[in-house]
């Protein structure tokens, strides 16, 4: 089909020729001379103005033209005299390609709620807040390839589907084909996995880091970019049961490159977004968060500051502030610390490194103090943790010490202790969470709201 998409109606050059718009009916409204659409075809938030000569159609022509309608219009462009837009559409012919109900369409209305959009996730990429995030979150995508591929990083594709479980967390969803109403057992009544599909038990994976080692062992630098499950029952503004998430992994990398790596990235990132959505996010922080751009801004000017866990621990302790889950050293950090590190205290993003080794995954490096870990984890101001890694362990006996110190089975870790085996070196990489990426730079307040279909506990309908 020959059509103009609406944001290349903006460009000036198609003043006063011919063109065909397709989209879908946001408002119309006039009188019995002049009838004015306002189209919208997803290219950009800006609607066409299309206006109707009510001299050459008749009202019943127009009658199917209600909200959430999808038309086409061949009109000329031409400069608009209205106010609040340049150009519009002069309509002389009209296609109906769909009707839509006035008394079932959901949208119908303007102004719904964030909760109400939840409820109505199929049609919401319908609403300019979605149309907005989710190109926000497309481009934030190409910007993620285009700076790893620009620094020479080759694109890794791990597995979804593994038998190992690198952040030792515990959550995953079981993959099985195996007829639960009918379990084969073994001969102490243990469910038998060896007739199961991979001849074992299997997951989805939670991180594609351990594979991701193997890759950067090999080419030098990867980056991975995929889906990422964990099970974990938390019903916070902050976790998906599914997300996505970004894993660089670099050889001949220690925890300050990664940390300057991670610190680029992130700017890149918001850098690019906030070139390249510009009225996307205008229209977000218009409609949401009055403070976005600014914020957007300050975080790509201003470096961010470099503490220890142990520092951040004393200004937490010293704070004289009342948490609800008191801070001491050894206690994992929640949100409400690290936001108060990044909020309040340093006002800017921080990079927390050199965790105690019993909060932290088994790869780490080990420092010589016998009780921290090279990690990094690096917070933001509205989101808390956005990137979690770390410099590896390279050291055979040491990894080796480790896993057997936390009782994990070597049956499912040989692999990656063949990394350290056979030429290892350092090497250091992190996870960006995809989403947690999206809602700092669209200043959402909720992860549900910044994937299409968002996976929750008691939540997988769209
Ligand atoms: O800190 P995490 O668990 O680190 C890892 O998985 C490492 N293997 C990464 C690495 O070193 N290659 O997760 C990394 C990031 C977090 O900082 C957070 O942004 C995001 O992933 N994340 C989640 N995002 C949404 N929902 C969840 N349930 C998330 N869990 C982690
Ligand atoms: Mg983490």
């Amino acid at each position: 089909m020959k059509r103009t998409k609406i944001i290349d109606l903006y460009k000036p050059e198609l003043i006063g020729s011919t063109v065909d718009v397709m989209g879908w009916v946001r408002t119309r409204r006039g009188n019995k001379h002049v009838q004015f659409v306002a189209l919208n075809d997803g290219s950009t938030i800006k609607n066409i103005q299309i206006v109707f000569d009510m001299g050459h159609f008749t009202d019943d022509e127009l009658r199917p033209i209600t909200t959430g309608a999808a038309i086409h219009v061949t009109g000329r462009l031409v400069e608009s005299m209205g106010k609040g837009q340049t150009v519009e559409v002069q309509a002389e012919k009209l296609e109906i390609f769909g009707t839509a109900d006035p008394e079932s369409y959901p949208l119908q209305k303007k102004g719904h709620t964030l909760e109400f959009l939840r409820e109505k996730a199929h049609l919401r990429p319908r609403t300019n807040t979605f149309g907005a995030i989710l190109r926000v979150r497309s481009t934030l995508a190409y910007a993620i390839h285009r700076f790893f591929q620009e620094r020479g990083f080759f694109y890794l594709n791990t597995p979804l589907i593994t038998a190992s479980d690198c952040e030792g967390a515990g959550a995953m969803f079981q993959v099985t084909t195996l007829d639960l109403n009918n379990l084969p057992r073994t001969e102490e009544g243990k469910v038998d996995f060896s007739a199961d599909f991979f001849g074992k038990p299997t997951a989805l994976t939670v991180s594609g880091q351990l594979e991701g080692e193997l890759g950067a062992t090999a080419l030098g630098a990867i980056y991975t970019f995929g889906p990422t499950f964990r099970a974990e029952n938390s019903n916070t503004p902050r976790h998906l049961s599914e997300f996505w998430m970004i894993e660089p992994e670099m050889a001949f990398y220690d925890i300050t490159d990664n940390m300057d790596l991670a610190e680029d990235f992130i700017k890149y990132c918001v850098n690019y977004a906030l070139t390249h959505c510009a009225d996307d996010i205008e229209f977000l922080s218009q409609m949401y968060d009055k403070d976005l751009v600014d914020r957007l801004k300050f975080v790509v000017e201003h470096d961010f500051v470099r503490l220890t866990y142990t520092e951040g621990v004393e200004i937490l302790r010293n704070s004289g502030r009342k948490f609800e889950f008191p801070v001491d050293w050894g206690t994992d950090l929640q949100s409400e610390h690290e936001r108060y590190l990044v909020e309040e205290h340093f006002k800017r993003p921080v990079i927390l490194t050199d965790y105690p080794k019993e909060i932290k995954a088994f790869y780490m490096k080990q420092n010589d103090d016998g009780r921290t870990v090279r990690a990094m984890d690096v917070l933001f101001p509205q989101i808390g943790e956005i990137i979690g890694g770390s410099e590896r362990e390279a050291d055979y006996d040491k990894l080796l010490a480790r896993i057997n110190e936390l009782n994990i089975p070597m049956k499912d870790m040989w692999w990656y202790l063949d990394t350290r085996r056979y030429g290892t070196v350092p090497h250091a990489g992190f996870g960006l969470g995809f989403e947690r990426l999206v809602l700092f730079v669209t200043g959402m307040t909720n992860i549900r709201d910044v994937i299409p279909f968002p996976r929750t506990p008691n939540n997988a309908e769209f």
